[in-house]
């Protein structure tokens, strides 16, 4: 592969048992969102992880080893399908692949029956990364944002999944809107997609705490960067790609 996280617990995972757990999430998008997670440990940024819709636990489990020592992961699922067993599933990777046991939290919920006070209290803290990729119709993923920002550290990352993917079209609208209601808040960057399963991600934070990962982000994959950038009206974000080209003109 030719990118790294540069952390080796992480990668080790993405590269050898990343596949043994069943999941949507790409290795590309897995290393981009554990490199800054390691870059918020260089920076001081401490904190909790907490994603909407774990699953077996594939992404999940990539961003967990990334933590620090006495930081959570939080899992929350409805954890219904495709079968009652997916928590067992779940837990049952966690422990083959070293996750510590007082280090990872379950909610088994839809999250929009969650409260702001129901994440703080499973984790007692901020969180420094969300994932968000549970039901996604634009209704829910707008609930969901509503949720994850309160707990939000003040320069933590917001991450999407399957942002402008072909099935979900209207999540993108969905964003745009919370993000017009949302003017403090920036996307950072765009993760492409590996295919149509392994779809791309949307990374938002503060405006105010774009600078400490834009360029990083450029430095840190400049094989993947596509140099045009991915325009939001009045900003751009960085577009990193597996495979950046441009077209022959
Ligand atoms: C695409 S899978 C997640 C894949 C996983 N994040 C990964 O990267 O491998 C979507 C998950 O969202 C869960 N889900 C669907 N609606 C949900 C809701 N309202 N609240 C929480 N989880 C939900 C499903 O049960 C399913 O496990």
């Amino acid at each position: 592969m030719t990118f790294r996280s540069g952390n080796p617990a992480v990668d080790r995972y993405i590269v050898e048992d990343y596949e043994s757990v069943r999941g949507m999430s790409s290795r590309f998008a897995a290393t981009i969102c554990a490199h800054v997670i390691r870059r918020q440990s260089s920076l001081g940024i401490e904190g909790h992880f907490a994603e909407i819709g774990t699953f077996e636990g594939r992404f999940f489990i990539a961003m967990a080893l990334g933590l620090a020592r006495g930081e959570k992961a939080l899992g929350i699922d409805t954890f219904d399908w495709p079968d009652a067993g997916l928590i067992d599933r779940f837990h049952a990777h966690c422990a083959r692949l070293g996750l510590p046991e007082d280090g990872t939290v379950t909610i088994k919920s839809a999250a929009r029956d969650l409260t702001d006070g129901d994440i703080r209290g499973a984790l007692g803290g901020p969180v420094r990364f969300w994932h968000i990729d549970g039901d996604h119709t634009p209704d829910s993923l707008t609930a969901d944002l509503d949720l994850a920002v309160q707990s939000l550290h003040a320069k933590g990352v917001l991450c999407l999944d399957d942002m402008l993917h072909p099935g979900y079209p209207l999540l993108v609208a969905a964003l745009q809107a919370w993000l017009a209601r949302h003017p403090e808040m920036h996307v950072l960057a765009v993760i492409d997609r590996e295919d149509i399963v392994a779809a791309a991600k949307v990374m938002i934070c503060r405006e105010d705490a774009v600078d400490l990962y834009g360029q990083d982000l450029v430095d840190a994959f400049p094989a993947h960067h596509w140099k045009l950038g991915s325009d939001w009206g009045d900003y751009f974000a960085v577009v990193l790609t597996p495979q950046p080209r441009l077209a022959e003109v």
